[in-house]
């Protein structure tokens, strides 16, 4: 709902009306206006509750950020109820749900009241919506009236993801936390990082430091659309290190965003097998490359990719991969201590398995069906190891193939069957249907800049329904929620990542957290404008599809 604001009495010298109409994304589940304002400023005090200093802090975060404002923080006890605070507190209320907060305008306070500290968070990323998307709003000790209102919100959905490929292209760290600092102002709480790829590697393994060395870097890039006009024949590449992850995991988690590390097998993995040949079915074959494919350096022995598409030359189902992976895992979980580990599963062709002695000896021996039968092997053998320290795999939908490993949840992006599939077999599931959340997809019929084609315009987006028609009410439960993909083959800077994701984002950001009932097409393109003024007052490039 757009809220228009009754006019506001008593304004004094350099106090302006904060907003005249309250548009907030995600929309929050309930805003009851009521007469009245708070002078929000430079006087006001933030007042912290046990275990909510870390909120002040970034709440005061965001403030320094947007506005160069810089509040005192006090414990709540100190401030005097003269005092005009913003009151972060936890709930005493019984059953209130995940994520739920309550935040009340009244004269003299700013109330924000969560069941734990990341409640709490979403109910600052509220506040900060009722502020102008003005940054000098605050300047020379300005200040502006808030509203008198109370609002009761709570998300729709548990997983609110967003995925990024560095793959494809690198992005530093400096680059990832603004991409945390997009999820963490729409209120997304996962953040899924493709960090190996057939054109690099992407994250440091101490035990195999050619991992980085020889696959974090390719001889060139193609130019173009695929399959290229040209290759550029830059040496191009990176990684981060161990440090840099756990200041990323760090930066995240202050957030309240889980990371969840994705380590592709046994497809996508060149640039592995590029660093380690025993990694392949066929060690001292050199890496195929297609005729029509522009190539840069040397054509012999294993190569990183210098172009997109999906590659024959997978993990070969060996003891010595299962042992290099188990190492690699050992490493990964070290750093993510996340729930969930993503171990990839799509997009891996059996040719090589095909002709390996090996792969059809594995076959017979272990009485498998046939090639897709050895690929669950493969998940399955990871998914045990994976549980064994006590944490869970994620897979594309291509794990269904071939039989579902026992405890694997399940991204659908092949369309929803898969997802509907692994309900149905009470997987959980996320969904990520390349129709409505591949952000790397065109956003106008004229593309105005190289991408991977297809169409998905903003309104599809938006109106995209996480839960398939097909589940009946018992499965549905099964469905987490949804995330947004950004595959950055045609994404070589940041500049161009920021266009793409929004405000496709910002849509789906309603999607995941606004009830069902509460979604509206017509409000959402209503609020847009001043969206797009908030991307100004965040520095972030994006894509006006109401020009
Ligand atoms: C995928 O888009 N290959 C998961």
């Amino acid at each position: 709902m757009k809220k228009i604001l009754p006019i506001l009495m008593g304004l004094v010298a350099q106090t302006s009306i904060c907003q005249t109409t309250l548009n907030i994304v995600p929309e929050p589940v309930q805003i009851q206006m009521h007469a009245g304002s708070f002078k929000f400023g430079h006087a006001v005090n933030i007042a912290t509750d046990q275990g909510t200093l870390h909120d002040a802090v970034m709440l005061n975060h965001y403030l320094d950020k947007f506005y160069k404002l810089t509040l005192k923080v006090k414990k709540a006890s100190e401030v005097s109820g003269q005092t005009p605070s913003i009151l972060l507190s936890l709930s005493r209320q019984k059953n209130p749900l995940p994520g739920e907060y309550h935040l009340e305008v009244s004269d003299s306070h700013v109330v924000i009241n969560g069941r734990d500290p990341e409640a709490v968070f979403y109910g600052i990323q509220t506040l900060l919506q009722l502020l102008p998307p003005d940054s000098t709003a605050f300047t020379g000790g300005k200040g502006c009236e808030l509203p008198q209102l109370a609002i009761l919100d709570y998300p729709r959905f548990q997983y609110r993801g967003m995925h990024l490929d560095v793959g494809r292209h690198f992005f530093g760290v400096k680059d990832i936390k603004k991409f945390l600092d997009y999820l963490a102002w729409q209120k997304f709480n996962y953040f899924h990082w493709h960090l190996t790829e057939d054109q690099g590697w992407r994250i440091e393994i101490k035990r195999y430091p050619r991992l980085t060395q020889i696959g974090g870097f390719r001889n060139g890039t193609i130019i173009g659309h695929y399959p290229g006009t040209g290759n550029d024949s830059i040496h191009y590449g990176g990684f981060y290190t161990q440090a840099e992850v756990k200041e990323i995991v760090k930066y995240a988690s202050d957030r309240y965003i889980t990371v969840i590390p994705e380590i592709e097998m046994p497809g996508h993995s060149s640039a592995a097998i590029a660093a380690y040949p025993q990694l392949s079915c066929f060690p001292d074959q050199s890496t195929e490359v297609k005729p029509n494919t522009p190539w840069a350096g040397s054509r012999t022995g294993k190569q990183v990719q210098q172009t997109w598409g999906v590659f024959p030359d997978v993990y070969c189902p060996s003891e010595y991969t299962f042992t290099f992976l188990e190492n690699v895992l050992d490493e990964v979980m070290k750093l993510f201590p996340s729930k969930y580990i993503h171990i990839g599963g799509d997009e891996c062709p059996k040719t090589y398995w095909k002709r390996s002695e090996f792969c059809q000896q594995l076959i017979k021996e272990k009485h498998l069906k046939n090639e897709e039968g050895l690929q669950s092997y493969f998940i399955s053998r990871i998914e045990k190891y994976v549980n064994s320290k006590g944490r869970q795999i994620i897979g594309w939908d291509e794990i269904l193939e071939g039989g579902l490993a026992p405890n694997a949840t399940v991204m659908s992006w092949r369309g929803e069957i898969g997802g509907i599939n692994a309900a149905k077999a009470h997987h959980y599931v996320i969904m990520t249907p390349g129709k409505y959340v591949y952000f790397d997809h065109a956003q106008r019929h004229e593309e105005d800049s190289v991408t991977i084609g297809g169409y998905l315009p903003l309104d599809t987006v938006y109106n995209y329904e996480p839960v398939p028609r097909q589940l009946a009410q018992d499965e549905q439960k099964y469905v987490l929620g949804a995330q947004g993909n950004i595959w950055t083959e045609y994404m070589g800077n940041w500049n161009k990542v920021q266009y793409m994701i929004y405000p496709r984002m910002t849509a789906l950001s309603e999607v995941l957290w606004t009830p069902k009932s509460e979604r509206n097409w017509d409000n959402f393109k209503s609020r847009l404008p001043e969206v797009f003024q908030r991307y100004h007052l965040w520095n972030v490039n994006y894509y006006n599809p109401l020009k």
